[in-house]
Order: structure tokens, then C-alpha cells, then sequence
């Protein structure tokens, strides 16, 4: 499969000589969905920042198809990574919604019509069709998020990057947004990169974890990242709640050998058990489950 993104040795510290990122290595595939995890300051934002240029690593290379970004054109740049800021006050800067979604295709020289296409898609998949002549300063934080990714998918890039995207997004406006998300990358080829802590939509949004502290600390699959505790305590990350329910289930009896960490694997799971134990699910209270639940570490604090 071909490498998208590749990251060598990299490190960076900030002009005022806050160090955020030290030593980063990373492949990503094409057509991959990649998560990056890991606590506030990790560094997540500044490492996004480097996969379109907007901050060039103090050490070490960033490549994307294989080309070092640095010897790339911005032109070049745009078209094949577009990022969605976390903040979309540093995203949108034009008078109005159509201009703020126009700014990209306009820039990679479309004509009018082309780009009055790519508005309308980009909108209307976003749920903002009739937001046109909105001014984009005046409208509510989670309109303002999905105009920001809207912006980013009227220029069709290959690489798609999002800093939070679900963050402070009503859960309607969440589940729309993790539909697209996943309808970019499974229809349309989209290779793409999320920083979040929404740790409830990582399972069902990637296929891999890169788990950051300043350096990599941890990658593998959700399942993989999200059983082991040492790596999640060291991350301050939780685990998701229905990986949660299913453990204090275990505790009760129910057998199952992988635990879910999505709705839909948790529907499997039990329709697997309902079908193979002739429709019955058998829960119990023993003398230890008392104590094996205050041992669990993922939900003492719900004690
Ligand atoms: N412009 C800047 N100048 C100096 N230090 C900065 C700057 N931007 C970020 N930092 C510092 O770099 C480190 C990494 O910050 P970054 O914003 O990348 O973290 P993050 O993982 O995205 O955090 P969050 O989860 O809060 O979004 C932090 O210690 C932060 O204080
Ligand atoms: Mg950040």
C-alpha cells in the first residue's frame, strides 16, 4: 500500500522554547483512518500543523507521497492535505459562508460554475445548504465547526486532517459528522487523520491509534490501545463506554471473549451469544464482583 504520510525523527519546540513534539515517527497508508490520542499539550494540534506546512519541524522530515513537504509547492500542499483547524475562528475569515467555502476551489483556479458546485456539495453534505450569505462570525461554534470542514472538503484533497472535529457538536450534529467522515474515506478514497478525545467515536472513526506525549508512546488498533491500561493511564484517556458496560458485564457473568467498543460490535456480540446460548444471557451476582468492580481501574471514578 502506498505511504501518504511519513514522518522521520521528528521534533519541534516553539519559538519561546516550549518543546512539543520530540522525535516522531509515523506511516500512514492510503486510505487509512488514523486517530492521534493523547492528553491537553500533548502536541496533537502542532503535529497536525506539520502535515500541510503551516509549521515547518525544527528537526526531521515530513513526507507526503513520498515527496518531503519542504521541497513542495503550496499549491501542491493544498491540494493534497486539507486540515480543519481546532479552533474555526482560525479557519474562517471571510465575509460570508459562500466566500469562506469558495476561498479553496477559487484558489486552485476554478472556474465560477465548478466552484459554485463545490459550495453546494461541500454545504449540503454538511446539513448547511441555505447558509450561503450567512456571515460566518455570527453564527453558533458547532455551525462554525461543520463550515470548517466544509471549507476543506470543497477542495477534494486525498489527505484529510481534523483537530477535534466532533468537539462541542450536539450528539445529531456529532453522529452527521462522523457519517461523513467515514463516507469520505469509504466512497471517495479520503485518507484521514483525527486528533480527538472523544474516545466514544474513535473505535467506529479509525482503524489505528497513534498515542502522543510530546512523543509517540503508543500505536495499534483501537482494541489494542484501549486494553491496555498502562498506556491509557500514562495518556489520561478513558475508554469507551460501552467497552465499560461490557467489563462490569463480565464481572456479572456474561461471557464474551472480545469486550465491544462499538455500539454495532456490541449488537454482535450479543447476537452471538443469544444464538449460541438457545436465546438466554445468564447474569449473576458472586461473592467477588463486588471486588473485582472496585478493582477495575476504568470505572473507579463512577463508583
Ligand atoms: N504558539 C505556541 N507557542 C508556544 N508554545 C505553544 C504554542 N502552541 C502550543 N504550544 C505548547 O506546545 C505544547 C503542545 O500543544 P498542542 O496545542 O499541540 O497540544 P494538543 O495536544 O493539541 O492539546 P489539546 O488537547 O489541548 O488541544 C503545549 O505545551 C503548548 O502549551
Ligand atoms: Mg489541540
Amino acid at each position: 500500500m502506498r505511504e501518504v504520510i511519513t514522518i522521520n525523527n521528528l521534533s519541534y519546540t516553539y519559538p519561546d522554547g516550549t518543546r512539543a513534539l520530540e522525535n516522531i515517527n509515523m506511516k500512514v497508508y492510503e486510505g487509512e483512518k488514523i486517530g492521534i490520542a493523547g492528553p491537553n499539550g500533548a502536541g496533537k494540534t502542532t503535529l497536525l500543523l506539520h502535515f500541510n506546512g503551516i509549521l515547518n519541524g525544527s528537526k526531521g522530515e515530513v513526507k507526503i507521497f513520498g515527496k518531503k513537504i519542504k521541497d513542495k509547492k503550496r499549491e501542491e500542499i493544498i491540494k493534497d492535505v486539507g486540515v480543519v483547524f481546532q479552533d474555526p475562528d482560525d479557519q474562517l475569515f471571510m465575509p460570508t459562508v459562500f466566500d469562506d467555502v469558495a476561498f479553496g476551489p477559487i484558489n486552485l483556479g476554478l472556474n465560477k460554475k465548478e466552484v459554485r458546485e463545490r459550495v453546494k456539495e461541500a454545504l449540503s453534505k454538511l446539513g448547511l445548504s441555505g447558509y450561503e450569505e450567512r456571515c460566518s462570525h455570527h453564527l453558533s461554534f458547532g455551525e462554525k465547526k461543520r463550515v470548517s470542514l466544509a471549507t476543506v472538503i470543497s477542495m477534494k484533497s486525498r489527505i484529510l486532517v481534523l483537530d477535534e472535529p466532533t468537539a462541542n457538536l450536539d450528539p445529531g450534529s456529532r453522529m452527521e459528522l462522523i457519517k461523513v467522515i467515514k463516507s469520505l474515506n469509504k466512497e471517495e478514497k479520503v485518507t484521514i487523520i483525527i486528533a480527538t478525545h472523544d474516545v466514544n467515536a474513535l473505535p467506529e472513526l479509525v482503524d489505528r491509534i497513534y498515542v502522543l506525549k510530546k512523543t509517540i508512546i503508543g500505536e495499534g488498533t483501537p482494541y489494542q490501545v484501549f486494553s491496555n491500561f498502562d498506556l491509557l493511564n500514562k495518556a489520561n484517556l478513558d475508554v469507551p463506554e460501552i467497552f465499560k458496560l461490557f467489563k462490569i458485564l463480565r464481572c456479572f457473568g456474561y461471557n464474551c471473549e472480545k469486550l465491544p467498543l462499538s455500539m454495532q460490535e456490541a449488537v454482535e456480540q450479543l447476537t452471538k451469544t443469544i444464538r449460541t446460548r438457545g436465546g438466554h444471557i445468564h447474569l449473576h451476582i458472586h461473592e467477588h464482583t463486588h471486588t473485582i468492580g472496585t478493582k477495575l481501574k476504568i470505572y473507579e471514578h463512577h463508583e
